[in-house]
């Protein structure tokens, strides 16, 4: 019953185009318009083409390419200096706009099957298929355009781990899916513990065969420590965040070429409950619902099953569990601290185990920053929606103002170690402001797989995001700034050959 109105939609638009392809014949404004997008059109393909025979990257050759480009001024709004070149150098990716692109999305999401039921939107009834055709475009610079092929190729014999929370598990699929366009066996993919994409011990590991690489995710909501109290604790507590301590799991992934770090969500509840919770109420409500050692008896701190209940529960059921968790410094449980104070903690400890524990040299460290929930008229638990939102917000953004908080409690925090030089070689990937714009691209009422029809419309989900969707963008800038870096290695190695 649901997927019949996406269906239809799909088919007359598909009648519209025909009419308006044979009316383009008459003398009207429409011919102007044809006119005027094959043109357009023309001269995209030219410029891909001349992108496709100089994308080997040769970066001796890059400065060439660009000269060519900037001479030909007829290339329009293509003479925004490329992000990969070494003009570029100081644009801010992060700065600019949502426009519309024909040639969007980058996969569809039946096509991939590494994709959580709850991501697939469309497949799940979502009617309207905008929220997948818009790229970002930085205001003074171009990206590049997202070459599967390539990465796989940069990625070859390199580990990439994303860690974090389920928004960025909602990257880790974006870019399986994103990647796994470029490759033809699908069976060439597999996890390497034949664990299903809906089932897993806090982690998955999928391995690109052909590539020898393998694209991770590891489960750690808050990035740092969870687990039992001290000892001589109050039995209030049952268990605590560790925040001067690296989640379990740090280990595993210490050593992991690309690194991709996320937390902000599970610390961002406080506010929303605090509003119907008495107010004395000092604990964190934002750990898991039973402490994670109780479920499991393997190696492994989190025992959590990925599936359709999980999900409810992650997003709507939060209240079960306000019940004993604290936070914890040295061996010492602060039963006062606020949340706010707690994340900035937990931030500090993140960037000084990098500096610490992470081989900068080999190890390139991606940090994503929060991306801002979107309900209107309540919130996750009081009925707050967003599944009417079809358009991104072109001009400002209303999101919540723990959005900000939240942004600017890290920005706080990396601003003071800016001046010193590992974490200078953090990539942060700033994508706050930019996501706050897209109202209409997350899960809504489409969440509950495909067979299972829409939710309740008191339940949305305005957290986590349809696919194909806003987290690919953070794969292209991720993407963006992988290669960047590549190329300033590439740039200083042939000058220091050149000098030597
Ligand atoms: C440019 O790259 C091509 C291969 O794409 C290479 O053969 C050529 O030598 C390069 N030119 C310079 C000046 O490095
Ligand atoms: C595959 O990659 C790993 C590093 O992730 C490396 O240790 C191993 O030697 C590689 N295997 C082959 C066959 O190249
Ligand atoms: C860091 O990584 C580089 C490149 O892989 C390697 O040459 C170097 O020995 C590593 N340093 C340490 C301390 O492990
Ligand atoms: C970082 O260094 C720059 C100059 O190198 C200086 O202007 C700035 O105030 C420093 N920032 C901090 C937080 O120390
Ligand atoms: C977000 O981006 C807009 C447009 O670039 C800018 O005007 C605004 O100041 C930014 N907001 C924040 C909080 O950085
Ligand atoms: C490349 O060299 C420049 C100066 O020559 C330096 O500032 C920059 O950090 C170097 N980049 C890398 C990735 O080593």
């Amino acid at each position: 019953m649901s997927r019949t109105p996406s269906e239809q939609e799909l088919d007359a638009m598909d009648s519209f185009k025909k009419i308006k392809f044979f009316r383009l014949f008459e003398p009207s404004l429409g011919i102007l318009g044809f006119f005027f997008v094959t043109v357009f059109v023309i001269c995209c393909f030219f410029y891909m083409d001349y992108r496709d025979v100089a994308n080997g990257f040769q970066f001796s050759n890059q400065t060439e390419k660009f000269v060519w480009l900037n001479f030909d001024g007829s290339a329009g709004e293509d003479r925004k200096v490329e992000f990969l070149s070494e003009q570029s150098n100081g644009c801010d990716v992060f700065e600019g706009d949502w426009v519309w692109d024909e040639n969007y999305p980058l996969y569809q999401s039946k096509d991939c099957r590494f994709l959580d039921d709850g991501f697939r939107c469309s497949e799940n009834g979502r009617p309207d298929l905008f929220y997948t055709k818009w790229r970002w475009q930085p205001k003074h610079c171009n990206l590049p355009r997202f070459d599967a092929k390539m990465m796989l190729e940069k990625l070859r014999n390199k580990r990439l781990v994303f860690v974090g929370d389920s928004i960025g598990r909602n990257q880790w699929e974006s870019l399986l899916c994103m990647l796994a366009s470029a490759v033809p066996r699908k069976d060439s993919i597999y996890e390497v513990n034949g664990s299903p994409i809906t089932k897993h011990k806090g982690f998955l590991v999928f391995k690109f065969m052909d590539y020898n690489c393998t694209v991770e995710y590891y489960r750690a909501p808050f990035l740092v420590l969870q687990s039992r109290p001290p000892a001589n604790s109050s039995p209030k507590v049952r268990t605590t965040l560790k925040l001067d301590q690296m989640d379990w799991s740090s280990l595993k992934w210490r050593d992991a070429d690309v690194l991709v770090f996320n937390t902000g969500h599970w610390w961002n509840y406080e506010k929303t409950i605090r509003g119907f919770r008495s107010s004395d109420m000092k604990i964190a409500l934002t750990c898991e619902n039973e402490p994670s050692w109780k479920r499991t008896s393997g190696v492994f701190g989190y025992g959590n099953l990925w599936n359709i209940e999980t999900w409810k529960k992650d997003i709507f059921r939060i209240p079960t569990f306000i019940r004993g968790c604290y936070f914890q410094e040295g061996s010492e449980v602060k039963m006062e601290m606020k949340i706010d104070s707690a994340y900035r903690k937990s931030i500090e400890t993140v960037i000084g185990w990098i500096r610490r524990e992470v081989n900068i040299s080999k190890t390139q460290v991606f940090y994503r920053t929060y991306a801002p929930v979107h309900f209107r008229g309540g919130n996750w638990r009081t009925g707050g929606s967003c599944h009417l939102e079809t358009l991104p917000e072109l001009g400002s953004s209303l999101v919540p103002s723990h959005t900000w908080a939240r942004y600017g409690i890290f920005a706080d925090v990396i601003s003071a170690h800016i001046n010193t030089s590992d974490i200078k070689k953090l990539d942060v990937l700033y994508v706050t402001n930019m996501t706050s714009r897209r109202k209409d691209g997350h899960s809504s009422l489409y969440y509950l797989g495909p067979n299972a029809g829409i939710a309740s419309i008191h339940r949305q989900d305005c957290s986590h995001w349809c696919l194909p969707g806003v987290p690919d963008t953070w794969n292209e800038l991720l993407y963006a700034l992988f290669l960047k870096r590549e190329a300033s290695h590439t740039r200083n190695s042939s000058t220091s050959r050149a000098q030597a």
